[in-house]
């Protein structure tokens, strides 16, 4: 029996970092994001009655960390839907991998969702979430479309994300693509690090709080200046706690801050636009759709070495018709 399932990738708007349960990924801070209509990853799970789990990304076999995480979704798959078989997996990212895209997010939520129809498990997208998270913990909100929010929790029971309601204008975001290489340091081990030696991170667990309902609170009224002042504040104050760890985490390079810029001067021009990164140098820009256009032409006016995506609000994780595994 062959699955296969989509996902998009999301952004955060109000960021997750850090852990405070790293085996089953609960983190330290809730998080909301947006999920997008680009880069989408496909992947096939078949039930094989080989002796191990195999797995296979763009073409090339997975083995070591990468796997180990592909193996605590599946085992919890297992588990759930009390079978025993091992399983193939394929999975096609049409996102560059680990830039800082997201692309973990894209594939986790893909896999849980083809894994858990393979297995025959009925799950309800709470389930899935929950699953999607123990591949990896943004995955958790690529079950959804459009904008959802992560519910820290205490437990698996109580962490996962769910679909929130926006009524404000139709959303945007320009990706801005300044570099496309691997991440020298994963946000695995970047969050690990910030946890355990930035004397900030308390306090962006503490801020992120205040500011997770403050945002939610402006997503619920579709004021998207508030949502996206607050987007700007959650990107910097995540980056400021990598800053303060040992040895420093410095994702953001001075392309990313020079984008970050040209975006408060987009600002001061009248378009609403708001500036996120996450565990990488590009840049994302959150706007109206009706000014996506002008940001493009604003950005790549001052920053033309870039490349420039222009995303929607996109579908959720969704079973699709595949070509087996
Ligand atoms: C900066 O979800 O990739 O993108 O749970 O360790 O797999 P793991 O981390 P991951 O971290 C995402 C961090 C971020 C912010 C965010 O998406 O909220």
């Amino acid at each position: 029996m062959t699955s296969t399932a989509t996902a998009h990738p999301n952004i955060a708007l109000a960021k997750y970092w850090g852990k405070r349960d790293d085996a089953l990924i609960i983190p330290a801070t809730g998080s909301l994001s947006l999920t997008l209509d680009v880069f989408p990853t496909t992947t096939s799970v078949t039930v094989s009655d080989d002796a191990a789990d195999a797995v296979e990304l763009d073409g090339a076999a997975l083995a070591g960390e990468e796997s180990n995480r592909v193996r605590s979704v599946l085992d919890r798959v297992r588990e759930l839907s009390g079978r025993t078989e091992k399983a193939r997996v394929v999975s096609v990212n049409t996102v560059p991998t680990a830039a800082g895209l997201a692309s973990s997010a894209a594939a986790f939520a893909a896999l849980a969702t083809a894994a858990a129809d393979a297995f025959g498990l009925s799950a309800d997208d709470r389930m899935l979430s929950r699953i999607a998270r123990r591949g990896s913990g943004s995955a958790s909100r690529s079950i959804f479309r459009g904008v959802a929010r992560w519910n820290a929790g205490t437990d698996d029971e109580s962490s996962y994300a769910e679909p929130l309601a926006w009524h404000g204008p139709a959303l945007a975001m320009v990706v801005a693509i300044v570099s496309s290489k691997r991440k020298a340091v994963s946000s695995r081990t970047a969050m690990r690090r910030t946890v355990e030696t930035s004397p900030y991170f308390a306090a962006w667990v503490a801020s992120s709080a205040t500011l997770l309902e403050q945002m939610s609170d402006a997503v619920a009224a579709g004021d998207l200046e508030t949502v996206g002042e607050l987007t700007e504040q959650s990107a910097l104050r995540m980056h400021a706690s990598m800053f303060g760890a040992v040895p420093p985490v410095r994702y953001l390079s001075a392309a990313s801050l020079a984008l970050f810029d040209t975006v408060l001067n987009l600002r001061s021009d009248g378009i609403e636009a708001y500036a996120t990164a996450d565990a990488g140098p590009n840049v994302k820009v959150l706007c109206r759709s009706d000014q996506a256009a002008e940001v493009v032409a604003g950005l790549s006016a001052v920053i033309p070495d870039a490349d420039y995506v222009v995303a929607h609000a996109g579908p959720g994780a969704h079973i699709v018709d595949g070509v087996g595994a």
